[in-house]
This record gives structure tokens, C-alpha cells and sequence, in this order.
């Protein structure tokens, strides 16, 4: 296999435009196999942060003058391309927030407190990451939200049965729940849930932080009511996120945060919010994040979504071949439709020496319970290693990643 798909897709071009990835790393190439935490950054994104900052850079929505013009203007371009980029109906739709976990705690906060009243519940599932959890506990022990919690089937797929069973009796305000689980790789059925949740009375928040990297994402064929995502998986900068709701939610919830820029009148006494989405922007936003995230997703968009999905796919069908191939390596999860994250154990060996040995040979894995505890403990496990794939990633880096964990398996017996 040359790397060079139908689609015209040539993952050894891409690599090029990575600077990072030509690197070697103990001496031997870099197999960076850790995307899902963070993805690396092609030049078009850095050149373009670099170029904000060396000649357009200044605070925007606040001077009448040249330079915060022209920062205005690349910031509201970053917001109208994210809008093209989930195939929102309106740019002010877009919300920028410092990251996935920041989205979806505007969305605990405002939507959550100003807008679910106490004795309605929450649904969630055992599959989330920490950051579509933790605001939900905070939001039941604040405001008195009833948590639930939707089980995880043995494949790893989510339990529509339960689902149907914890949406049933329509107290149910908001499901919020991963597009595409950061440890098992599975693809959640995203417009069935919003009809379940639609049907109940619920509205669908869906965190894309995984899926919006991998597969294109069209809200409004989606169904959901809010979406979110986070710059740096996305081949953007870190301190940049999105959110995305529906307009006539957007217009309906207060503020999260207080402050300059998110206010239309302000007296001593009290302050007129300003409309969406700056009524959610508060303060400085992340300007020159904004704009390396305008160049990730041109980038990405450039390559194409449908390529990049495609190339994945045979990346995770080639890794669920060659990972079952190993004996004592147990992966976690087989959910019919899955990206490209592996999270998995090996024998008695620990995923952190596991993790380390990886270091040895140059690859690069995660190891830990990834931000998602819960989920480790429903698989009883206490942690493991995690390889996932970005869209650099080739087959010869998933074939010597089994190599090295074949090695691994003898090293630790
Ligand atoms: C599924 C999922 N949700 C949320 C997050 C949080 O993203 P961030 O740390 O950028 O807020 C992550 C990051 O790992 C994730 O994988």
C-alpha cells in the first residue's frame, strides 16, 4: 500500500506539511500515535498565527483604527468559516470558547441554570470524557438536576434500550453525549439519539471534540442542538473552542461569564446583554487561536473530510486486524462503527511501562484512564494505553506499532 487512496489522498504529501513529524525522537522516527489527546500542526496553521501576529494583531470589536479592523475582520472570518465548516444556518450560531471542556461548561452553566428548572433531569453516558461529566455533577449538586447515566454495552456501543428506558418518562431537559468516544473509538448513531431525545422533549448536545476531526459534521442534518468542539485535535491551536447551538436557544440563555465585549448597556446598577454570540464571549477572545483555527479548517477542508474519513477508515480496519493478532492484548471495545482510537491492555503489564517501553522505539501512545475513569471502571480495568490516528497516520505506523507491542508482550512475560 503506497498511502495514495482513490480520493487522491497522499498521506505521505500531508506528512510534509507537519514539521514536527520529520523529527526523530530517542534516536528513532517519531510514530506520534496520540492525536486524540492533541493533533500536530501543519505549517499552514502556524504560518498563518505568525503572519496574524507579525501584521494584523490587535483587540478586536473595540478600536476604530486600521490594525483592530483588520484582527476584527480575521476573527469573524474564523467564526463564519467554522459556521461553513458544521454547515451551521447562521454564523451567530458560533460561539468561541477556550476550549471543548469550556463549551460544554457555558453550556452546564447557561443553559443548565438558566434554562432546565430543578427536578429535570440530565442524561449522560458511561462513555463520556471527565469534561462532558464533571459540569453535569456540578449543575445537579447546584441546582438540583437529576444525573443520569446511560450504560455502555460490552461492545462498547451505546445502550439505546437504556436510553429509551432513562429518556422515558420526559423529565428529561438535555442529552449530552460523545459523538465519538476518546477511548473506545465508537461513532454514536447521532441523528437516532435526536430523534429519541426530540421525541422525549430533550434537547441533543453532542461533544464532537473526536468526531469533528474525523468525519464531516452537518448540524442541522445531524439534528442535534448544540455541538462542540476543541481547536487542537483539529489540527488548530490550543485555547480555542467552539460551541455551537441552535439560534433561538442561543437567544434565550443568559450569559455565562461577565465582563467587557458581552454586553450592549451597562449602568452601575445592572448591565442589557448583548445579543448572541457575543453575549458568550466575554472579555479578550482567543484572537490568534481563532485564526489558527480558520487555517486548520481550511486545511482540512482543502484535503477534504470525505478523504480523511476514508484514508481513517482503512487506517482502523488495518489496526483492528492487526491488534486482535496479538496475544494477551486485550482492546477495549468493538462497536460496529468506530474511528481510529485503540485503548487496550496488555497482560500483567502496566500501561505506563507499557506507554514507556512504546517511548523506546519512538512511538508515542497515551497511557492512563484518558479523562475517562467512569468508562474504565465499567470495563473493569485500571488503565490502559491508548494509540489514535490523525489523519498523517499510516498503515506502516500501525503495522510497527504491532510489532512493537508483540516485542512488548515478550519483554514483559
Ligand atoms: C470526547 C472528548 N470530549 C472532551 C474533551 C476535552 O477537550 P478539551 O480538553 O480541549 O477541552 C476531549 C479531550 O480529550 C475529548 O476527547
Amino acid at each position: 500500500m503506497d498511502g495514495t487512496l482513490a480520493t487522491g489522498f497522499d498521506v505521505e504529501k500531508i506528512r510534509q506539511d507537519f514539521p514536527i513529524l520529520s523529527q526523530t525522537v530517542r534516536g528513532k522516527k517519531l510514530v506520534f500515535l496520540d492525536s486524540g489527546a492533541s493533533a500536530q500542526k501543519p505549517r499552514a496553521v502556524i504560518d498563518a498565527m505568525t503572519r496574524m501576529l507579525e501584521a494584523r494583531y490587535a483587540n478586536v470589536h473595540r478600536g476604530a483604527y486600521f490594525l483592530s479592523e483588520e484582527s476584527t475582520a480575521a476573527y469573524e472570518a474564523a467564526r463564519m468559516a467554522v459556521a461553513r465548516f458544521l454547515n451551521a444556518a447562521d454564523e451567530r450560531e458560533i460561539v468561541f470558547t477556550q476550549s471543548s471542556t469550556g463549551a460544554i461548561n457555558l453550556v452546564a452553566h447557561s443553559y443548565g441554570r438558566g434554562i432546565l428548572k430543578p427536578g429535570q433531569a440530565v442524561l449522560i453516558s458511561e462513555m463520556e470524557h471527565h469534561a462532558n461529566l464533571v459540569p453535569w455533577q456540578m449543575l445537579r449538586d447546584a441546582h438540583g438536576i437529576d444525573l443520569r447515566v446511560a450504560r455502555v454495552t460490552d461492545a462498547g456501543e451505546l445502550d439505546l434500550d437504556d436510553v429509551q428506558k432513562k429518556l422515558a418518562d420526559g423529565k428529561v431537559g438535555l442529552f449530552a453525549v460523545t459523538h465519538m468516544s476518546n477511548v473506545l473509538g465508537t461513532v454514536t448513531p447521532a441523528e437516532r439519539l435526536a430523534a429519541m431525545a426530540h421525541t422525549k422533549g430533550a434537547k441533543l448536545l453532542l461533544d464532537g471534540s473526536q468526531a469533528a476531526v474525523h468525519r464531516a459534521v452537518d448540524v442541522q442534518a445531524l439534528g442535534c442542538d448544540f455541538y462542540v468542539f476543541t481547536g487542537h485535535k483539529l489540527y488548530g491551536p490550543t485555547g480555542i473552542g467552539v460551541l455551537w447551538a441552535r439560534k433561538e436557544l442561543l437567544d434565550a440563555m443568559p450569559p455565562f461569564l461577565g465582563g467587557g465585549d458581552m454586553i450592549a448597556e451597562v449602568t452601575i446598577e445592572r448591565s442589557i446583554w448583548a445579543q448572541p454570540p457575543a453575549r458568550f464571549e466575554a472579555g479578550t477572545p482567543p484572537i490568534v487561536e481563532a485564526v489558527g483555527l480558520h487555517a486548520a479548517i481550511d486545511y482540512v477542508t482543502k484535503i477534504g473530510m470525505k478523504a480523511i474519513e476514508a484514508h481513517e477508515r482503512v487506517l482502523t480496519e488495518h489496526a483492528s486486524a492487526a491488534l486482535a493478532k496479538i496475544e494477551g492484548l486485550t482492546v477495549l471495545g468493538k462497536a460496529q462503527d468506530r474511528g481510529g482510537v485503540f485503548s487496550f491492555s496488555l497482560d500483567a503489564a502496566h500501561a505506563h511501562d507499557l506507554a514507556t517501553l512504546l517511548d523506546r522505539t519512538g512511538i508515542a501512545v497515551r497511557s492512563g484512564r484518558h479523562c475517562a475513569e467512569p468508562l474504565h471502571t465499567r470495563f473493569g480495568v485500571e488503565s490502559t494505553a491508548r494509540a489514535s490516528f490523525g489523519l498523517y497516520t499510516t498503515v506502516q505506523e500501525v503495522d510497527y506499532l504491532a510489532e512493537a507491542l508483540t516485542e512488548a508482550r515478550k519483554f514483559f512475560r
